[in-house]
């Protein structure tokens, strides 16, 4: 018979698998819980949305709209998209269901996003974002309390040695202003930039700040700076957010070259960056973007928030030795099981156990006793419950300690037999005491 050729997964969209998903599981819980406790509510959108929508948000010219958006047709002839981001499906479920008019809302969302760039360490064409926004308030104190939160969030998983950067980038005026001012300077040196940079020049300038070539970093030392641009209001701004930051011990850096991939920024604009992890560094990004209600069709509405890179934030940690998978303590009980007597009464003591709120990893399919054992001590399990022929036929059940999770006495961990109808007692009495 000819073997079939192996179906792979589609470059750049990877598994998560079992021995990750328990420390994804507990990021996604810290991220939920700290997002309560600050009085955040979540927003879950489609993944699929008009192309629209992107395009006008996110910028025509920027790399997301211009080369990475996965688009298709869908039956009807209609110009789909596999969201990039979750901003403006945040805005166009806010505004299409009257979330904004004459209202605050602080909203989280997560959930994958699709964006077809090159792959490499800690860039993918599936990821994953925890991403928030606030709507209603156009004063730096919001800014403040959601990078108080993301300080928070950094510091209750553990994440060490990332720096918080921000930058303001003024109102249209100052961002045209300063747009004009860049490409005047730069087209003096358009000998030393490359391609990219040269087109760049005429479609997004700003993003040529960004550029990772040597030569245009070496000529921006000298360009113009975005902070000089700022009108009283926007200056006064900035410097306030700086404020509150300072006095809730959160470390920042000005980086005036900070401009963000997207178009919708205005004033605050930052992103945290790990060093360490390589080039794609920064693990959460974001910004104000008081344009963006207005620009897709709600009443004005100023706004701000950030996305946070699962994947990223996920190898960094376990690049700074967080535990990949957290066995022990996982299960309760194993129950042994020999015949098939013993299989029929296993099943509904797993069922009676697991009522009790207690996890129960069941012996399913063949095996010795011994094989049992093993696994049952893989398991990381606390007890074993065991029922063999002769369990069975008197209907009682042996229970083995396997280990000690709480205390630290050294006496024997003894078994016992007892009636399966004294199981959920003893079990639940005898863990507590181990
Ligand atoms: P963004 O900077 O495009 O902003 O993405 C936010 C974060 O998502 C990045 O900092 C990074 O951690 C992660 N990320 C982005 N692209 C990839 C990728 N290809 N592979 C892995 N991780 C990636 C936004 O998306 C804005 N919507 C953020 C925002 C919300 N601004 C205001 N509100």
């Amino acid at each position: 018979m000819n073997k079939q050729s192996q179906i792979k997964a589609i470059r750049g969209m990877n598994d998560i698998l079992p021995l990750d998903s328990a420390l994804w599981q507990h990021v996604e819980t810290v991220c939920a819980d700290v997002f309560r406790q600050f009085g955040y509510q979540q927003i879950r959108t489609p993944l699929v949305e008009s192309t629209q929508l992107f395009a006008r948000s996110i910028g025509a010219e920027t790399d997301i709209v211009s080369k990475e958006m996965y688009t298709f047709e869908d039956r009807n002839g209609d110009s789909l998209t596999l969201r990039p981001e979750g901003t403006a499906s945040t805005v166009r479920a806010g505004i299409e269901n009257g979330l904004f008019y004459n209202q605050q809302q602080r909203l989280w969302y997560q959930g994958p996003m699709f964006r077809h760039e090159r792959p490499q360490k800690g860039r993918y064409r599936q990821f994953h974002q925890v991403g928030l926004e606030c709507y209603g308030w156009n004063t730096p104190d919001i800014e403040a309390e959601v990078l108080s939160l993301v300080a928070q969030l950094f510091d209750r998983l553990g994440l060490k040695d990332t720096e918080l950067q921000i930058n303001s980038l003024g109102d249209d005026t100052a961002r045209a202003n300063y747009r004009d001012a860049l490409v005047a300077y730069l087209s003096q040196h358009r000998d030393a930039l490359d391609e990219d940079s040269v087109r760049r020049l005429t479609t997004n300038p700003l993003r040529i700040l960004d550029s990772k070539n040597a030569e245009v970093q070496a000529l921006l030392g000298d360009a113009p700076n975005i902070l000089t641009f700022l009108s009283d209001s926007s200056a006064q701004h900035f410097e306030t957010l700086q404020t509150y930051l300072t006095d809730l011990g959160i470390a920042f850096r000005i980086n005036s070259r900070l401009v963000r991939g997207l178009d919708y920024y205005n004033d605050t604009v930052f992103e945290w960056v790990n060093k360490d992890f390589g080039a794609q560094s920064t693990v959460c990004g974001g910004g104000r973007y008081d344009g963006l209600v207005a620009q897709l069709g709600g009443q004005s509405t100023p706004a701000f928030g950030f996305g946070m890179g699962l994947e990223r934030l996920i190898q960094i940690l376990q690049e700074q030795g967080a535990e990949s998978a957290n066995q022990t303590g996982f299960t309760d009980v194993f129950i042994v099981s020999v015949g098939e007597a013993a299989r029929r009464q296993a099943l509904i003591l797993q069922r009676d156990l697991i009522q009790a709120g207690l996890a129960v990893n069941c012996h399913q399919g063949a095996g010795s006793m011994k094989n049992q054992f093993k696994r049952a001590d893989k398991s990381g399990a606390t007890l074993a419950l065991v029922i063999g022929e002769q369990e069975a036929q008197d209907v009682t059940a042996s229970v083995k300690p396997l280990r000690r999770p709480k205390s630290t006495s050294q006496a024997p961990l003894e078994q016992q037999t007892i009636a399966q109808n004294d199981v959920v007692n003893v079990v639940t009495n005898l863990l507590e005491s181990l």
